[in-house]
């Protein structure tokens, strides 16, 4: 099993279209399931320094690299300034951390987490006013941002750049202001919140989208509820419609959900750290919907946002914050 389809970005750089994503997997299990997954034939790997497991990332890929069982430009690795640091004197060395935690010479794309800034603690965590709302940084300017991005694949450290969670004004801006253009736009895309909108304007930009929460995020709840936030969200492997389908080419509802998203040029990244599961993920590449088990799919947009930023109190008052306006719950 191999992930056998990729993009080409504006770059000329190769994404493989499936890669493993990794929020929500602690060291002890990401190194296990790490090692399943390269096993299997990923070489896509989706972390971002929030996620806090850049190290096991590091140590797993270190010894794939040391043993010779696969070379560095075999893997596609992807890593995320996080919502602290998106200020241009905390780009460099924001950067060289997640560098440093994985023991790597150099990633493979590099994106702005969020389009928003917050104001963090030395060890990464967020500051909260009195009332349990994050401080946001209303300072934050993109294109001074992006300066220093560009930096970063001047010198080799950063094949390419990109952002995450940006709309179509907020990607738009940077377009008009940049050296080198993003190749990568990585936002929340399923059949329940498909942003045709963005997702057209990138793909005429050319830049590539990455869908995350490809399956609707299940483990999403647990971390909302950790927040104290109870939110009805919607189970995408049981609507009826992809069940349907799956049932009829012998496939799971998630491969079917996969699918549809990899089938319109669009990197997915499903996270899993369960061994069946993530090889489910990546055995996609032997079926095909027919047109109208494409339109089916397509039909089925709701406007879900299931990663919905606004559980983290506080962050509307950002000025970059645009998820409010646009989509329903
Ligand atoms: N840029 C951003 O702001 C942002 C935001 C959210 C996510 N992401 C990235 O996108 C990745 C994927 O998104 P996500 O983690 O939110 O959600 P997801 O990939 O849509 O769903 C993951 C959940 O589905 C379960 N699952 C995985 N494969 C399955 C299958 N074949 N059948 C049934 N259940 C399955 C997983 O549990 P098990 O592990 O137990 O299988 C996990 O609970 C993240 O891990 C992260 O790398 C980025």
């Amino acid at each position: 099993m191999a992930c056998t389809k990729f993009l080409t970005l504006n770059n000329g750089e190769k994404m493989p279209v499936i890669g493993i994503g990794t929020w929500q997997a602690p060291d002890a299990e990401i190194e296990p399931a790490l090692d399943i997954a390269l096993e299997a034939g990923y070489r896509h790997i989706d972390t971002a320094l929030i996620y806090r497991n850049e190290k096991a990332i590091g140590r797993v890929l270190k010894r794939w690299l040391d043993a010779g069982k696969v070379k560095r430009e075999e893997l596609y690795i992807v890593t995320k300034l996080p919502p602290t640091a998106i200020r241009p004197q905390d780009v460099e060395s924001t950067f060289k951390q997640s560098l440093a935690n994985m023991q790597l010479d150099y990633v493979d794309m590099y994106l702005i987490h969020t389009p928003f800034a917050l104001f963090g603690n030395a060890d990464g965590s967020f500051q909260y006013d009195d009332e349990g709302r994050v401080k946001v940084d209303k300072s934050t300017n993109h294109a001074a941002v992006w300066a220093e991005m560009e930096k970063l694949v001047a010198s080799g450290l950063t094949k390419s750049i990109g952002v995450s969670n940006f709309s179509k004004e907020q990607l738009a801006r940077i377009l008009q202001n940049c050296k080198i253009r993003p190749a990568n736009n990585q936002i929340e895309h399923h059949v329940y919140l498909q942003q045709r909108d963005l997702v057209d304007f990138c793909k005429a930009e050319n830049v590539v989208v990455t869908a995350y929460s490809p399956l609707g995020s299940k483990g999403i709840a647990k971390f909302n509820a950790a927040l104290g936030i109870v939110r009805d969200l919607p189970d995408l492997m049981d609507i009826p419609e992809v069940k349907e389908i799956a049932a009829a080419h012998k496939k799971t509802p998630a491969q079917v959900l996969l699918r549809w998203i990899i089938d319109t040029d669009v990197v997915a990244i499903p996270k899993s750290t369960n061994e069946t599961r993530l090889k489910q993920n990546l055995d996609v590449f032997d079926f095909q919907l027919s047109a109208e088990e494409v339109d089916r799919l397509s039909a089925l947009d709701k406007n879900i946002r299931v990663c919905d930023f606004s559980t983290m109190r506080g962050v509307e008052q950002h000025p970059e914050f645009t998820f409010k306006n646009q989509y329903t719950n």
